[in-house]
C-alpha cells in the first residue's frame, strides 16, 4: 500500500467518492454535502492506494501558520482496523515534520475518539453536540497532537 498526495482531478474525485460512502452516505446525508465542510485555506489531500485501488484518504487544511486541521479521514469499510488510518496520518506528520506547523487538530466524531487517541491525539475541552451528528447519538471532541 503506497500513501501519497491525491494527484489529479481522478484522483480528488475517487477520493470524494470514498469520503461520502464512508462518512456521510451511512448517515443518510446529501451527496453534496461535503461542500458545507470546506474551509477557505490551502488544503492537503493524501490518498492510500493498494495494488489494485483506492482504499483510504485525508483532507486537512491549514488553519494558520502554526496549525492544520484534519477535516476528513476515512478507510473503506473492509480495509478498516488494518492501519491505513494510522498510516495516513503518519504521512501526515512527516509531510508537516521540520515546518512552521506545531499542532494538528480534529473535531472527532465520538465514535472515532478512540483512533485518534491511539494516534497520540489528547482530548482539548469537553465534547459538544452538532446538529447533523446529534440525531445519530455521535457527539464531537476536539483534540490536539503537537508536533
Ligand atoms: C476511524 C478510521 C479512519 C480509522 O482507520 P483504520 O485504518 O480503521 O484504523 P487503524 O487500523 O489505523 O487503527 C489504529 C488504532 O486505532 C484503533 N481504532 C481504529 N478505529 C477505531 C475506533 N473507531 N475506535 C477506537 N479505536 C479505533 C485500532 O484498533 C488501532 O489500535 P492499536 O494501535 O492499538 O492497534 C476508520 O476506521 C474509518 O474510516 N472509520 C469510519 C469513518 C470515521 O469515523 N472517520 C473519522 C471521522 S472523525
Amino acid at each position: 500500500m503506497n500513501i501519497k498526495h491525491a494527484g489529479n482531478q481522478e484522483e480528488k474525485r475517487e477520493l470524494d467518492q470514498l469520503l461520502w460512502e464512508v462518512l456521510w452516505k451511512p448517515l443518510g446525508f446529501p451527496r453534496d454535502v461535503r461542500k458545507h465542510f470546506n474551509l477557505d485555506s490551502p488544503r492537503i489531500e493524501l490518498v492510500a492506494v493498494d495494488e489494485k485501488s483506492m482504499v483510504g484518504g485525508l483532507v486537512a487544511y491549514y488553519i494558520s501558520d502554526s496549525e492544520v486541521e484534519i477535516r476528513h479521514i476515512a478507510v473503506k469499510s473492509d480495509t478498516q482496523n488494518k492501519t491505513v488510518g494510522k498510516r495516513l496520518i503518519g504521512s501526515l506528520k512527516s509531510l508537516l515534520a521540520g515546518k512552521s506547523v506545531t499542532k494538528i487538530s480534529v473535531y472527532a466524531r465520538s465514535t472515532s475518539e478512540g483512533f485518534y487517541g491511539r494516534c497520540g491525539f489528547k482530548p482539548v475541552g469537553e465534547k459538544f453536540k452538532h446538529k447533523l451528528f446529534a440525531e445519530h447519538g455521535i457527539d464531537i471532541q476536539p483534540m490536539h497532537l503537537d508536533l
